[in-house]
């Protein structure tokens, strides 16, 4: 029997948690920028799994790396030493010059190791009373879906009638220096988590020189600077972190999502000595976390960002979409704004005739484009960082030709 779409979607409804609503698009394949559906039909991926899959789709040399590793040795857990561990742990902090690493899977539980990690050094260095301790964080903020994560989450979707919540959090604003300033006097403050570009809530850009000036106030204060690079790190903003754009070296940088190239889930968090080994042995820990098969996977998918220099990719066609996308302000009265850094965009969409972004997404995948709305008036568009010049610009016109035709 071959199955349509709208059997396979059919098969979700009833048998899934109705915990998504994703756009009818029903994906078997994808190679590099591109996607097909199980009745064939080709798109642009402009989503790539929320920047899972900055590599690209199913990229040979990640998919080599796993095949090679699947057939030695998946899992040992972490009771025993394995032989990839060390070598991942080695790569990826020469790669971005931090004294140690600590791998988990997915980006919540590399946010929570963060969380602990500052409140334990907090304790232990800063000698912030028992119980004490304080991490401020962002409005419209989105770091995950724990428990703990949502209960400094400013969005009711998050958060509501998930309570009672985690204590210890302080929420300010993003981009808002003074009040991060005002907030460190209190001396209890261990931590500032911030994302440098704030992807979930819409692609909001902070303010040029917040980070830095962030930093530099959570040095004076004895505050460590907690940078969720989940979204915005790997090249996704044109450098290999977003924090980088202002020459800030997180004191502790949580990563995730492209870190397997979308192959699976690998997270990492990494710090130097004096914060990391304020973890001891049995403190902290995930049985799949740092397993064979996750190193090897992240090794290869660290060395294409590299290689294939995709940070510089997404840099020079940032500017050039973002240019595009401009000429839509002008053009379409349905495009409010325009912004974003490296391929990390939204466009801010005006409802008309009570359409709403959504309705826009669902034109742009009858053209062959998937996106996905964040909010009800944003579409974030993130492609690949694969994507070629000539490939953007296809994409541009499908962009272009389906807000001209949209009634
Ligand atoms: C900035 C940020 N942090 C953390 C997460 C959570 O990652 P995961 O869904 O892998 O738990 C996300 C997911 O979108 C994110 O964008």
């Amino acid at each position: 029997m071959t199955r349509t779409s709208q059997d396979y979607i059919q098969l979700e409804h009833n048998y899934g948690a109705h915990n998504y609503h994703p756009l009818p698009a029903v994906l078997k394949k994808g190679k590099g920028v591109f996607l097909w559906d199980v009745e064939g039909k080709k798109y642009y991926d402009f989503l790539s799994a929320y920047s899972a899959v900055n590599q690209g789709h199913c990229h040979p040399k990640i998919i080599k790396a796993l095949r090679k590793q699947a057939k030695r040795l998946t899992l040992t857990s972490r009771a025993f030493y394995n032989d990839a561990l060390g070598k991942f742990e080695k790569y990826i902090t020469e790669m971005l010059h931090y004294d140690k690493v600590l791998p988990m899977n997915t980006g919540a539980e590399g946010v929570e190791t963060a969380l602990k990690l500052c409140r334990k050094w907090a304790y232990d260095k800063k000698k912030i009373p028992e119980n004490k301790a304080v991490i401020v964080v962002c409005q419209e903020n989105f770091h995950g879906r724990t428990i703990t994560i949502i209960s400094m989450s400013t969005d009711p979707t998050s958060f509501k009638g998930y309570g009672p919540f985690t204590p210890g959090f302080k929420v300010i604003p993003y981009s808002n220096l003074k009040e991060l300033e005002n907030t460190l006097k209190d001396p209890n403050v261990a931590g500032f988590l911030v994302e440098p570009l704030q992807g979930e809530a819409g692609v909001y850009v902070p303010d040029d020189g917040y980070l830095k000036a962030a930093f530099d106030l959570c040095k004076k204060n004895n505050v460590l600077f907690i940078a969720d690079e989940v979204q915005s790190g790997l090249g996704r903003t044109g450098k290999m972190l977003a924090c980088d754009h202002e020459g800030v070296r997180p004191d502790i940088l949580i990563l995730g999502k492209a870190l397997s190239g979308g192959v699976m889930p690998v997270s990492a968090v990494l710090a130097d000595d004096d914060i990391m080994l304020c973890i001891k042995p049995g403190e902290h820990g995930s049985t799949f976390g740092g397993n064979p098969l996750a190193c090897k996977v992240a090794i290869a998918a660290l060395k294409v960002l590299k290689d294939e220099r995709l940070a510089e990719n997404a840099e020079r066609l940032g500017k050039i979409f973002r240019n595009e996308m401009k000429k839509l302000e002008k053009e379409h009265d349905m495009v409010e704004l325009v912004r974003g850094k490296g391929l990390l965009n939204a466009i801010v969409i005006k409802p008309k005739n009570g359409k709403t972004a959504w309705d826009v997404c669902m034109a742009l995948k009858e053209n062959g484009l998937l996106a996905k709305p964040t909010h009800d008036h944003i579409i974030r568009f993130a492609p690949p960082l694969v994507i070629s010049e000539e490939q953007l610009m296809e994409a541009v016109e499908i962009i272009h030709e389906t807000l001209k035709n949209f009634k």
